[in-house]
Parts: C-alpha cells; structure tokens; sequence
C-alpha cells in the first residue's frame, strides 16, 4: 500500500501521472468528437472522464465556467456583457457529454461583470449567480496567491476543436505549460499588449495545443502544494488557436482572488480555500462475489476532526457498478455508506461523495471497503482520495 499525501506528486510529470490514473481506462468512453481531423479535442487534447473535473461548467451563450460556490460559476468577463439581472444564462453542470440526461442545469438571475474589464487595469472575470443552488456540487477552489502561476496547467471545455472548428459535445482536457511574460510579449506582435499583471500565458510554443473558441470562461488549473486543484487562470483569448508562438491568454486569478471573493461575498457566496488531500493510487482487485476489499490511506497533519463534508473521491473501475457496495471505515471504525448494490448495469464509479465525518478525529488510517456481492463481473479500485 502507497499512502500519499499529493506533495510529492504536485510538480513536474506527477500531473499528468495522476491524471492518467484517474483517467485512464475510459471503457464507457464515448467515441471522440471530430474523430476524423488531425487534431482534435480542446485543440490537442483528449477526452475527460465524468467525474474527472466534476466543478466544470457549459454556459449557454458559448462559455465555459467553474463553480466557485454552490451558486456561483466563475466565468470570464468577455462572455457576459454587463453587470445586473440576467435570466438568460443557463448552466449544465456534472457532466462531460452535454446529451448526458444525468446533466444537472440551472437559469441565471444575476451576472457581475469585472469593473475593471476592459479598462488598463485588465480583469476579464465575471461571476454568474444561479436561481438556486446545486447542492453538494464540486467546487474549484481560486488561486489567492502567485505561487501556483508556474509549472504544467491543464485546461478544459467544450470549444473548438480546431482553430474555425465547432464546438464540442464531449469535455476535452489538455496539459498546458507556462509561458512567462516576456516570453509572451515577444512570442507573436499579437501579444505586445499584454497586461503583465492580469494576463498569464500558457501553452505550447511548439503549437498543437491551446483553448480554442467556446473554452472561454473555462477555468486553467493545477495542483497546490496540498494536492488540491486549484483555478491560476480563466480561458481569456489568443491569436488563433494552437499556432505555433501563439500562446493562450488566461486571466491571472490570483491577482483578482480579493475581487472575487468580495464580489462573491455581496452575492451571498463563500468560496472555498483548497483542502489538503489523501490518496491512495494502488489498484486493489474486486473479487467476484466475493470478500470486501480495502485500500488505506493515512491521514497526517490535520488538526482536529473531519469535516461535515468530507470529500471522498472514489475511482473504480468495474464492468458492472450495481454489484459493488462501497463504505468508507473512519481510523475509529465508524463505517459510513457510501454506495449500496443496486441494479444499475453502468460500469465502473467515478464520482466524489460527501460524507459527515465530524465526530471522527481526522488523522490516523482511514480505508475504503469494497465487495461485490453479485456474480459475474469484477474490477478493482484504481484511486481514491480523501479531501480535508
Ligand atoms: N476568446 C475565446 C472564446 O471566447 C477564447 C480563445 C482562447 N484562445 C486561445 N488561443 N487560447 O472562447
């Protein structure tokens, strides 16, 4: 057993390692969209599981977003046209195949619109506020600081596949790298009016991947040092899609987090600080109707009790989802439900549940309990996680 606190997995290849690992056997995957051009998907990119980046957001009018809270999606500035009362916008949130009938929507009321969009100052982020909220959904929590505006980000959306291209059906992500300021500036004529301070640049200098039209809004993301995702960026604009020296332009959260977050404050939102994650990457057979299984992670440095909501992010893959019954064992033994068997011939469980955990003392080893009761089919546990 592999007990690992995400630290160690933050930087360099580690990204794309774990997102392979939560990612990578996408039996029930759909075909790709555009299959038959050279480069499909965001612009060089490839599909999202479900459940892969469950905060992510499809607003109507062609954008992307991030729930910031359960009521709010964080989008960009250049997506809405001014601050005020605006049921126009509707929202899918919780799926990567927009058909998806599991797609949870809703209509907007309000839209705050960055004052300092469009002036020197730059901010090209905006903030939708839903008719209610979506209870329990995922949220990704803002950059406060300048710290994670390095290293490898990954995008996602719904955009063009291709520079002119249509949008997307399915949620497509890609790894892209960070660009410093000069090297923008100078990349192309296109970005020597970059705003240092509210623009971050990101892509591949080599061309082949970038955010495309429609991804706009769409949050660019990364581990923290805890091993949260965190939101560095918001899909802004660029000289074309994935040309060669032409990197994408993101709005720098981190410098607008105070904005944000005040302005998320006056629509009666909180968002989120990123918590600090537990995983546990070994993969753990699932006999046929056969024993429980366990896969332990331990819980290190985090004072006092779980949360009321703790995370609990499961990654199984099974060739029939209904045969498993899932519990999670507090280090005390208290056992919490997390899925019972059911009918449902869906492969695999790719999702995050909520659980209160507030009467359990947080650290010490925490094992997720897996049986499959039915006959016939199997799998095992690729990952799990707990979020503190
Ligand atoms: N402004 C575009 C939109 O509305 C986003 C373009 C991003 N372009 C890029 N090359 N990264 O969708």
């Amino acid at each position: 057993m592999r007990d690992t606190l995400r630290r160690t997995l933050a930087l360099g290849t580690g990204i794309v390692a774990v997102l392979a690992a939560f990612a990578g056997h996408a039996t029930a995957a759909p075909p790709p969209p555009d299959a038959g051009t050279p480069t499909p998907m965001v612009v060089g990119g490839t599909q999202a599981a479900k459940g892969e980046f469950p905060w992510m957001v499809r607003l109507s009018m062609g954008c992307g977003g991030a729930m910031l809270t359960e009521q709010l999606v964080l989008t960009a500035a250049h997506c809405v046209s001014r601050t005020g009362n605006n049921t126009s916008i509707t929202a899918t949130y919780g799926v990567v195949d927009l058909q998806d009938t599991s797609r949870v929507t809703r209509t907007s009321t309000y839209v705050h619109r960055s004052p300092t969009y469009d002036t020197a100052t730059g901010g090209d982020w905006a903030i939708i506020k839903l008719g209610s909220p979506i209870t329990g959904a995922a949220l990704l929590p803002i950059a406060t600081t300048a710290a994670y505006n390095t290293g490898v980000f990954t995008v996602a959306g719904w955009g063009a596949t291709r520079e002119g291209g249509g949008q997307s059906r399915y949620l497509l992500k890609a790894n892209v790298d960070y660009i410093d300021d000069t090297t923008c500036k100078n990349s192309d004529p296109y970005y020597a009016d970059l705003i240092p301070a509210a623009e971050l640049c990101a892509g591949k200098l080599a061309g082949g991947v970038d955010t495309c039209q429609g991804d706009s809004g769409g949050p660019m993301f990364r581990r923290d040092n805890n091993g949260a995702w965190v939101q560095v960026g918001i899909v802004s604009h660029g000289n074309g899609c994935a040309r060669p020296d032409n990197p994408g332009v993101y709005t720098e959260v981190s410098t607008f987090a105070a904005a944000i977050n005040q302005a998320a404050a006056n629509l009666g939102g909180t968002p989120q600080p990123p918590g600090k994650v537990f995983e546990n990457l070994d993969d753990v057979a699932i006999p046929d109707a056969g024993v429980a299984v366990y896969s332990n992670v331990t819980v290190t440095g985090v004072t006092g009790n779980a949360p009321s909501t703790l995370k609990v992010g499961v990654d199984i893959k099974h060739s029939y989802s209904g045969d498993l019954v899932i519990d999670l064992v507090a280090p005390d033994g208290s056992t919490y439900r997390l899925k019972s068997s059911s009918s449902s011939s869906t492969p695999n469980v790719v999702t995050t549940y909520t659980v209160n955990a507030s009467s359990e003392v947080a650290n010490g080893t925490w094992r997720l309990k897996v049986q499959d009761v039915y006959s016939q089919d199997t799998g095992y546990v690729d990952a799990w996680r707990l979020t503190f």
